[in-house]
């Protein structure tokens, strides 16, 4: 008998609009200044209200927290600080009766130095079964010119440990010695560990850094070929026990490299498509939509039950790994003149800043967010256009505490300000007396009733999440624009889209080829605003600056739209 879980739809993530969150940052219950279960129970209403589907969590086990709980002592439990295994049951079962799913993280390319498994494999004698779940040699020439990823910090990826007497291999910080799948020893705690969240009703798993799981001499010990073979067994393993669940690839690839780890739909169902973001946010400042056509060119097909996970930000730096080494100093300039705003290959800045707070090119994004191809994920805190503190240490200026209200601590806790794990953000333009939920909520032209309305449009249809995409290509290189077209596979229904993006702070006419749709009706998805139809001439629309249009092509003609009563009573100019 396969455990079920609280989807019912075995491609529920293809619908859904997934939400970014740390239990740390998000409320505190107890008054210690951190985050904790109970305090994201009680603010379940609030995610449920602005309409996310499935919840995120960053890593809240056991850790010594010198990687944001990326650096894990034990896999089976949960922080002290956030609360109890009960606590999380309880978190997970609100979650769930509020119809959102929950997705965790499996984080099994390494572990926190602080981990019994490494402390034992320290004192193991070299080749003994403890010592080796880990990567030891007695050379740190093993493995040479495979890249390192944190060059901020790193110098090589071995370090030397005095107690064994060799060198460990660690992709990351040195405190975080790699796992080593050569032996099976790895893999069975990787499974106990997937079963001990599974069984309790996880959703889904985000499968973090895995092309790094294998490491092959002469090779960049990046993708290799037995890693596919590892997940797929952790998918076939997850499938023989468990029904509709979910395990999302974190590789930071180039369209090509991550296809592999959606095997024949048989590793994982989804992966984040990283090159698409920044080339988001250099569309948008070229005010050219080529960076963004010629990403989606290169991103290859992927099997039918498969997904791309799109955002614009998350818990790291803006990678900037998948770009040219000019399109890297391009964004460097335009997104983070300020050294401090860089770190490793990457920005560490949130969204509204990048924008400079810029309301329409912040609302353009998430349009953009939520009309291409794939599962939309949002990270905590855009959703009000919160700022960040590039004065904190590591990526831990865009983890600073969910600014609830004006009151102490952003009603974040009522902690002694001191105490708090991050200063709330207080600068005049983002901190918590400016920018809060309290107040936009409020507040009926809010940047959060905005995401609320966009968030509810985007779930009355199915072609954002299971459509196809295709580009049209209109002279004017500043307006992106494309289709999304759903067939319902009974051939019952059907939703065809036309999106038109405006790159350009001022406005903007473009002439769109139509004539394949000639005779169907436009409608303005928002408002509901029937368009002129569409014809075998070139279609003229106008855009202001950094706006956007969605514009639902309906069938028949004579089918036109009836006016609602409210844009009947809008007065005649
Ligand atoms: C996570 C980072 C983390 C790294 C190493 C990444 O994939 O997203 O936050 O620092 O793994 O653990």
């Amino acid at each position: 008998m396969k455990k079920a879980c609280s989807a019912t739809d075995p491609l529920w993530y293809k619908d859904a609009i997934i939400y970014e969150l740390h239990v740390r940052a998000f409320a505190d219950s107890n008054g210690d200044g951190i985050g904790d279960f109970q305090g994201l129970i009680s603010k379940l209403d609030y995610l449920q209200d602005l309409g996310v589907t499935c919840l995120w969590l960053l890593p809240f086990f056991p850790s010594p927290l010198r990687d944001d709980g990326y650096d894990i002592s034990d896999y089976c439990a949960v922080n002290p600080s956030y609360g109890t295994i009960d606590d999380f049951k309880q978190f997970l079962d609100a979650a769930h009766q509020r119809n959102m799913q929950v997705m965790i993280e499996l984080v099994i390319n390494h572990s926190s130095d602080q981990h019994p498994w490494f402390q034992r494999a320290r004192l193991a004698p070299p080749g003994s079964p403890e010592r080796n779940m880990y990567v030891w040699s007695d050379t740190d020439k093993l493995y040479e010119g495979v890249r390192i990823i944190f060059t901020d910090t790193e110098k090589s990826n071995w370090t030397w440990d005095p107690v064994a007497n060799q060198y460990y291999w660690h992709r990351f910080f040195s405190h975080q010695p790699d796992l080593n799948f050569d032996n099976p020893a790895v893999m069975e705690e990787v499974l106990n560990a997937m079963r001990f969240w599974m069984d309790m009703g996880v959703d889904g798993l985000r499968l973090d850094a895995i092309p790094y799981l294998v490491e092959r001499d002469g090779t960049s010990c990046e993708n290799v070929p037995e890693t596919h073979v590892l997940i797929k067994h952790i998918r076939s393993v997850m499938d023989a026990e468990y029904e509709n669940r979910l395990i999302l690839a974190e590789a930071n690839m180039w369209p090509a490299d991550v296809r592999p780890y959606f095997g024949d739909g048989d590793e994982c169902q989804m992966a984040f498509h990283f090159p698409l973001m920044p080339r988001i946010y250099m569309a948008l400042r070229q005010e050219d939509r080529l960076p963004i056509t010629d990403i989606m060119a290169q991103t290859p097909d992927i099997p039918p039950t498969c997904q791309w996970g799109i955002f614009l930000r998350n818990h790291d730096e803006l990678t900037l790994e998948m770009v040219t080494d000019d399109e890297r100093d391009y964004m460097n300039l335009a997104y983070a003149a300020d050294t401090r705003m860089r770190i490793n290959v990457g920005i560490r800045r949130r969204l509204a800043p990048l924008m400079d707070n810029n309301r329409r090119r912040i609302e353009l994004l998430n349009s953009l967010l939520l009309s291409m191809p794939g599962t939309p994920i949002m990270y905590y805190g855009d959703e009000i256009g919160m700022g960040d503190n590039i004065y904190l240490g590591d990526r831990n200026g865009v983890r600073t505490p969910m600014q609830w209200n004006s009151d102490r601590n952003a009603g974040f806790s009522r902690a002694d300000p001191a105490r708090l794990y991050f200063p709330v953000v207080m600068d005049p333009t983002y901190g918590y007396q400016s920018i809060n939920v309290e107040a936009q909520q409020s507040d009926a032209s809010s940047l959060l009733q905005w995401t609320r309305n966009m968030l509810a449009l985007r779930k009355l249809f199915q072609v954002f999440g299971r459509g196809t995409l295709e580009f049209l290509a209109p002279d004017n290189r500043k307006i992106l624009a494309y289709i999304r077209d759903y067939q319902s596979e009974d051939g019952t229904h059907s939703e065809t889209v036309l999106c038109a993006a405006n790159l350009s702070r001022f406005a903007q006419p473009v002439s769109l080829d139509l004539a394949k749709f000639a005779g169907r009706q436009p409608v303005e998805m928002l408002g509901y605003v029937p368009f002129p139809a569409v014809t075998d001439q070139p279609y003229p629309l106008t855009l202001a600056p950094y706006s956007f249009l969605w514009l639902e092509l309906q069938p028949i003609v004579s089918n036109v739209v009836e006016p609602t009563e409210q844009q009947m009573e809008v007065p005649e100019p």
